[in-house]
């Protein structure tokens, strides 16, 4: 096959009068008589390519059997546009090309779905025709993003001596708290790998390996539910330095995120990005990832509730609880049913109620409950609030407030349009406990991951009140969205197996989950931490995709199916006894 001189996208009018030869896709094409104009699509763009009757009669009447996606390749002349058939929006809008011969390379039956951005199609018909939703130009444009992304990476952290190793697929669990997908071991009968939720552990027994600055572009598998920025498969940016502590982790951090948004978006985040205690964040914003494109934070009223006469107030306080207000600026004009509607979504989240006040004229309350509740000392409480505010009210256990408040913050950002769309707001999440308590299993259970070490003063802690000592772990949030989180670690066997024996598992298990790594530790495994991000998540933020899947070549669904290739699937029996497996019925 003779060669393409040039992509799709490429001519200008420099190249008038010169002789091409263009191979694409055929976008659209629009028959005129005499003319037929086709507009030829590869990843580079699109050119306008015209068939004359009177320039070529038999190559215009070839042209009359073209249909959208055929495949051709076209041969003729670079012209400059007619005036006023000139495209300022396409970037070869100045030319065309006249065509002497036309080559179909391949044929296409009708799609399904028109390859144009604003087609209307479902995800489903989407994902089970990848390779047509992958031709569509903002597809094209987020894969692009992925690739120069991870490119930039690959070159920041290449330049800051930081190795790229591989580490194995098929591995033992590691533990990140979710479920593992498991692959059995035909040649062990009754033995399975675990496809690795992360490099954990592999890149801890790394940095005692001596590589002393380690970063993977990292596939990880996690069977959990799905959600719009959660996949069964994705991939992380993954990163262990050996001789740091935190700050100097979260430094080369921000400037690869910073140096990633200003060349591949023109984007100037500036450094440092601030930094928020995990109790911070969670007591002005209810959340352990804040969005702070928008104001409108949790205040605490527990003073002035404890001395109100509303029961549910006093009694939330006197039961170790809270109560926490949000303002809702000039929200006393909302109508009564908006505020019915925004309790039932409160209840919704796991609230008993939710108890609103609005403040009127002279600053006297509105409320159903205002009959409890001294309005001066309420505005004197909260000196945020004015004459036009709705206040609402949470009063529970501290998780139940700011879980319930937090979301209705949110959901009242969007709502009342208090979000600045355009805004780019990263900041660090620090000092997050490093263990919390499950009512459920009636143990505590580990925060980020097991292996994160506590602050040198809360070591004592562990002893002491464990629910106390605070993690060494950081969260990278972006506008709301958790992007990467990561910690150092103990590299002493004795504080690693103390953390593990509150966490449950004895000195017994640890060896038997991972011996490797608390034998790695006594063999001078030097101080380090370190931190992974969701390149996933990173790049739909940065491409402005509403999911994950957006930005992966080939997602999964809810259900974490693909469409495409029907995965997953039955095995037949003879698989299934080579494998020594036996399947349950299933109905
Ligand atoms: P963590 O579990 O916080 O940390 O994961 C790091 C980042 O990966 C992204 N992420 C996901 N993205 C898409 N789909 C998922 N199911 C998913 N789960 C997580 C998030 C998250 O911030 N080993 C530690 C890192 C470390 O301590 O160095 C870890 O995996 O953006
Ligand atoms: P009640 O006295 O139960 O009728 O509640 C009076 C108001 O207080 C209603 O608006 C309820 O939604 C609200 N309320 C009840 N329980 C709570 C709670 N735990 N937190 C906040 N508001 C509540």
């Amino acid at each position: 096959m003779k060669p393409r001189t040039q992509t799709c996208g490429q001519l200008r009018s420099s190249e008038g009068g010169q002789r091409v030869r263009l191979m694409g896709w055929v976008q659209r094409r629009r028959d005129h008589g005499m003319l037929i104009f086709i507009d030829l699509r590869d990843r580079t763009g699109l050119t306008q390519v015209v068939f004359n009757a009177e320039r070529n009669a038999a190559v215009h009447q070839a042209a009359h059997a073209l249909r959208p996606e055929c495949v051709v390749a076209v041969e003729g002349v670079v012209a400059a546009r007619p005036a006023e058939s000139k495209n300022p929006d396409l970037p070869t809008g100045e030319i065309e090309v006249l065509v002497d011969a036309l080559e179909i390379l391949n044929e296409a039956r009708t799609p399904p779905f028109q390859i144009e951005d604003d087609a209307e199609v479902t995800e489903a018909l989407r994902l089970k025709y990848r390779y047509l939703d992958l031709r569509r130009p903002r597809m094209q444009r987020l894969l692009g993003l992925r690739h120069a992304v991870a490119q930039y990476i690959r070159a920041f952290l290449n330049a800051e001596g930081f190795l790229e190793v591989e580490t194995p697929m098929l591995t033992k669990s590691t533990p990140e708290g979710a479920r593992d997908y498991l692959v059995p071991s035909r040649v062990n009968p009754g033995s399975f790998y675990a496809l690795p939720q992360s490099p954990q552990l592999f890149k801890q027994v790394l940095m005692a390996a001596g590589m002393d600055r380690y970063y993977q572009v990292a596939r990880c598998f996690r069977d959990e539910d799905l959600r719009n920025d959660r996949q069964p498969e994705f991939t992380q940016i993954d990163v262990e330095m050996s001789f740091v502590d935190r700050e100097q982790v979260m430094a080369v951090m921000e400037r690869m995120i910073a140096g990633v948004f200003r060349e591949t978006a023109g984007i100037e985040l500036t450094l440092p990005f601030p930094r928020m205690t995990h109790a911070e964040a969670m007591g002005r914003y209810g959340s352990d990832k804040p969005d702070l494109r928008f104001g409108m934070p949790l205040h605490d009223m527990s003073g002035f509730a404890a001395k109100s006469d509303f029961k549910v107030f006093k009694d939330a306080v006197a039961k170790g609880g809270m109560v926490k207000a949000l303002i809702v600026k000039g929200g006393a004009s909302m109508a009564r049913s908006r505020i019915d509607a925004l309790g039932e979504t409160a209840k919704s989240f796991g609230a008993k109620g939710l108890a609103w006040v609005k403040i009127v004229d002279g600053g006297q309350l509105e409320s159903v409950i205002a009959k409890f509740l001294d309005a001066r000392s309420l505005l004197a409480a909260l000196p945020d609030a004015a004459v036009g505010d709705l206040l609402l009210f949470g009063a529970d256990k501290p998780n139940v407030v700011h879980d319930v408040l937090g979301r209705l913050r949110l959901q009242l950002g969007e709502e009342l349009n208090l979000i600045d769309q355009k805004a780019w707001r990263p900041l660090w999440v620090v000092d997050f406990p490093l263990l919390d308590y499950d009512p459920e299993q009636k143990r505590y259970v580990f925060m980020h991951n097991p292996f994160a070490a506590p602050l040198d003063e809360d070591v004592a802690l562990l002893d002491a009140d464990p629910l106390k000592a605070k993690a060494k772990a950081y969260d990278m949030v972006l506008n709301g969205n958790e992007i990467g989180g990561g910690s150092i670690r103990n590299h002493r066997s004795d504080i690693q197996l103390r953390i593990l024996d509150l966490l449950g598992i004895n000195k017994e298990q640890a060896q038997e989950k991972f011996g490797f790594l608390l034998d790695a530790l006594e063999y001078g495994t030097p101080p380090h931490g370190g931190i992974a991000f969701g390149l996933d998540r990173l790049i739909m933020l940065l491409g402005g995709a509403d999911s994950i899947r957006d930005v992966i070549a080939f997602p999964k669904t809810q259900k974490a199916q693909c469409p495409m290739t029907e995965a997953p699937s039955p095995i037949t029996q003879d698989q299934l006894k080579e494998l020594h497996i036996k399947l349950d019925r299933i109905d």
